[in-house]
């Protein structure tokens, strides 16, 4: 296959940008044609409007401010920067956070504090007015939500933090545009180029072919995959809410006005983007439309897009996907995807293991993941702006049976410690992490102590499995569930919003008084982090090394030379004989551990 010469992409640049573009483009150019080729070369006129596409591309380059460029040429010289043991990521909402970009920037000593370097702020763009899904039914690629501030406040905002030394993460909502964005808007009005960027069907008979291997991700409030709109005189594809149109990746002119919003962004100074909802890019009849190489092909093409414009700038997946599907997500030796995805089922698992007392399902978990490809990481949680939905486990689990008890054990049935809230039909779990472990139900203080083990395990994983630890919003204070949004007509279906209460002011001043929780947990998370920063094995492309702890309730988890990661998932004391579980090298006295109900010990050497 003829690679284009890269002649339209530096014909708009200044000649001191000719050198980099090139031999960026002798490196990436091969992809990108390559997957734009395998998407849409069959369409006619392909070879010009890929032309067309370098020069957007050179334009945006050009465009790309000195400050920026700096930040390309210190990453390309050091490309898994974000793998490091030093990085430690905050997701948040602008509004629940700091109310503004302003108030976030107060916020920046807080981060600090914490240890964060990496900063993802839920999606901050002018979003759909009335209901939106928590800003992810988006009514502009450019313009903020007036009421979180101005364009210019985001641009200080992303100063500040650079500055201070935190990369700004931004949500990208590549899957959907909302029902007002001027793309629908259009297309309703009856421009027929725009009715071509979303799915629009004439009548049932496809969306009824479609459905039957299709998943639902909001069965009771939204289900179904389509959505009648009637002045469309059509179905359009709706995968989440009925205002939450799917774009059509099959159309070209999608991507490059994706890709172009993306690289605009960059632009201003965001670093990273969590690529929103990447497994149901593309639709195939008779299949789940998730995972599809298709998907993939367009993240590859947007990796090479973004290595060729902004390779400064980080592309997470968010792909809430079983463990066998996730890796795909971060590509292979071969071809760069995403240089992040979320560990989903590591998370999953870890809380299944507390709700089973067992490893089993972890294990299997951290087993089925393959190495990383160079340059890449995952993203390690234990809680997000998201429910814990468990049918992502269902290969490890075996039985819905399994999932079930999990899911009941952390909706508070069977005596169980954990406060969560049922998600679509009990299939899935909300709640804050502080309230699943059981700090709502704990009423003396050595019940305290256990919810806290029970959070330093969890965390403690996440610190060390090896990727970029990623705390969520108030999670860091110990934040319990919080249920004034069910006094709101447009939240109260979505119990995801129990944990997405604003950052509790009383908390942040109680984070040093280490006799309350939310002093106690803000400690020991500092604890980790700097214990996490100063071990260089724990960097995300050191080997992980399970071992066999003979205890189903213990998880051994050896990286690098250097470290070991012993936990007990149970209430229940354990003694461990480091030289029959294989960790003889890591020399304790007699060499014999005690665990504790849900203790944690790092041994490092
Ligand atoms: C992602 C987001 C979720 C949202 C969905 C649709 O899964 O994390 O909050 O509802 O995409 O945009």
């Amino acid at each position: 296959m003829q690679i284009p010469a890269p002649d339209r992409l530096l014909a708009v640049l200044p000649s001191h940008l000719h050198a980099d573009a090139r031999s960026r483009y002798a490196e990436h150019g091969a992809t990108l044609y390559r997957r734009l080729a395998q998407l849409y070369g069959g369409s006619a006129g392909f070879d010009a409007w890929y032309e067309d596409l370098l020069a957007l591309a050179g334009q945006l380059l050009g465009a790309r401010p000195a400050s920026l460029l700096a930040i390309d040429a210190q990453r390309a010289a050091q490309p898994d920067w974000f793998a490091s043991e030093h990085m430690l990521g905050y997701s948040a909402y602008v509004a629940q956070f700091g109310s503004s970009f302003k108030g976030v920037a107060e916020r920046i000593g807080h981060l600090q504090e914490a240890g964060v370097s990496y900063l993802h702020l839920l999606p901050f763009l002018r979003p759909r007015a009335g209901e939106n899904d928590g800003g992810f039914a988006l009514a502009s690629f450019d313009d903020v939500d007036p009421a979180l501030g101005t364009n210019e406040d985001l641009d200080a905002l992303c100063t500040a933090l650079r500055e201070a030394g935190i990369s700004l993460c931004a949500d990208l909502v590549l899957n959907h545009v909302a029902d007002d964005h001027p793309w629908a808007v259009g297309a309703v009005q009856g421009d027929a180029r725009l009715r071509e960027f979303f799915h629009v069907f004439p009548d049932r008979s496809m969306p009824d072919r479609y459905e039957p291997t299709l998943g639902q991700v909001f069965p009771q409030a939204a289900p179904g995959n389509f959505t009648y709109v009637e002045a469309l005189d059509g179905w359009v594809w709706t995968t989440f809410y009925p205002f939450q149109w799917d774009l059509n990746y099959a159309n070209r002119a999608v991507f490059a006005e994706v890709a172009a919003a993306l690289l605009r962004l960059a632009n201003r100074g965001v670093e990273a983007f969590r690529l929103d909802s990447t497994a149901f890019l593309w639709k195939r009849e008779g299949s789940s439309c998730m995972n599809l190489p298709e998907a993939h092909a367009i993240l590859q093409a947007l990796r090479a897009l973004v290595s060729i414009v902004a390779p400064g700038v980080l592309l997470k997946a968010e792909a809430i996907v079983p463990t066998r599907d996730l890796p795909a997500y971060l590509g292979s030796a071969d071809t760069a995807e995403c240089h992040l995805a979320y560990h989903s089922t590591l998370m999953a698992a870890g809380w299944a293991a507390l709700a089973e007392q067992d490893t089993s399902l972890l294990r299997e978990v951290i087993a089925n993941t393959p190495p990383l490809p160079p340059a890449a990481s995952w993203v390690t949680y234990i809680r997000c702006h998201d429910d814990i939905g468990w049918k992502i486990l269902a290969e490890e689990a075996r039985s819905q049976e399994r999932l079930n008890g999990i899911a009941d054990f952390f909706h508070g049935r069977h005596g169980s410690f954990a406060r969560g809230v049922a998600f679509q039909s009990g299939r899935a779990t909300n709640g804050t992490a502080a309230s699943l472990a059981g700090f709502e139900t704990a009423s003396t203080p050595e019940q305290a102590a256990d919810c806290l083990r029970r959070l330093v395990l969890l965390h403690g994983l996440a610190f060390s499995f090896g990727g970029l630890p990623l705390l969520y919003m108030g999670d860091e204070l110990g934040t319990l569930n919080e249920h004034g949004y069910l006094a709101d007509p447009g939240r109260a279906h979505d119990t995801r919003w129990v944990q997405r209460a604003a950052l509790d002011p009383a908390r942040l001043a109680q984070r040093h008084d280490a006799s309350g929780a939310a002093g106690a947990v803000f400690g020991a998370l500092r604890t980790l982090a700097a214990r996490r920063q100063s071990q260089p094995d724990l960097a995300a492309g050191q080997p992980r090394t399970l071992l066999h702890a003979v205890d189903p309730a213990v998880l051994a988890l050896a990286r690098g030379e250097r470290f070991l990661n012993l936990s007990n998932f149970s209430a229940r004391s354990i003694e461990l004989d480091l030289a029959a579980i294989g960790a003889g090298q890591w020399a304790v006295d007699g060499g014999r551990v005690v665990l504790g109900p849900w203790a944690m010990l790092w041994l490092e050497r």
